[in-house]
């Protein structure tokens, strides 16, 4: 069972959309276009009618529907609040630990897409290395217990697809999103290093572009 992504260049790519039953790892630096990514993913999910929820660890609800409100295609989002989208924002810190968020977690009533919007924060907000790799295992079977496809944003510098803690191992897929310094100017890039039950290209870049209008991926892999 494929969900379509939003972008029809990528369900192309992957033989009609992201694998059900999947948890996906979104990485890459600052401004790569992650959120807004997972926008797409959401609206398009919305758009049939799906239930989708965006846990947000970091912008709140407000900061997040302002960067959809900048993009044509995404200002629909807001339509969709208080009926198939729901919009939450968890502070972690002493009272929400990652154990406590686990927990949240496994409460939640079924849903078709959820985004998790970022990671690092659950790092962050994690005694030690070691707890954070068990909890994290656990984290991730929950996830797929309650959520048909889970995008987990993941912050990352220089080239880099996880936090070294073993995201990448850990989930069912990896796509990254980059700057490519191509002939003076930068682009953004689309790259997949793993999607489980899926043959696709790897590593190969995808442009990403930004408008005011719509985010898309470029028809033509760069080379
Ligand atoms: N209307 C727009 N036109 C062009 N680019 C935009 C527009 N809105 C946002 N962007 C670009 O998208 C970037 C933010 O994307 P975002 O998904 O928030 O990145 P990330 O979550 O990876 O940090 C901004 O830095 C900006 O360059
Ligand atoms: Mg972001």
């Amino acid at each position: 069972m494929k969900m379509k992504s939003g972008f029809r260049r990528l369900d192309a790519m992957l033989g009609g959309g992201l694998p059900a039953g999947t948890n996906i790892l979104l990485s890459g630096g600052p401004g790569t276009g992650k959120t807004l990514f997972s926008l797409k993913f959401l609206l398009e999910g919305l758009k049939a009618g799906e239930k989708c929820c965006y846990i947000t660890l970091s912008e709140n609800r407000d900061e997040l529907l302002r960067a959809a409100e900048n993009i044509e295609s995404l200002k629909d989002i807001r339509n969709h609040l208080s009926r198939k989208l729901a919009i939450e924002h968890i502070e972690l810190g002493e009272n929400i630990t990652m154990k406590r968020f686990n927990e949240v977690i496994s409460s939640y009533p079924a849903i078709d897409r959820l985004v998790i919007d970022n990671i690092n924060k659950l790092l962050i907000h994690t005694e030690s290395k070691k707890s954070y790799r068990i909890h994290l295992a656990e984290l991730l079977k929950h996830l797929k217990s309650i959520s048909r496809c889970t995008l987990l944003i993941c912050e990352t510098s220089e080239d880099s697809i996880d936090t070294g803690n073993g995201e990448a191992f850990e989930c069912d897929g990896v796509m990254q999103l980059s700057f490519l310094e191509f002939e003076e100017k930068p682009m953004r890039i689309l790259q997949i290093h793993k999607l489980r039950y899926t043959s696709f290209e790897p590593k190969t870049p995808h442009e990403l572009t930004i408008s005011a209008k719509d985010l898309n991926l470029a028809d033509t892999k760069i080379i």
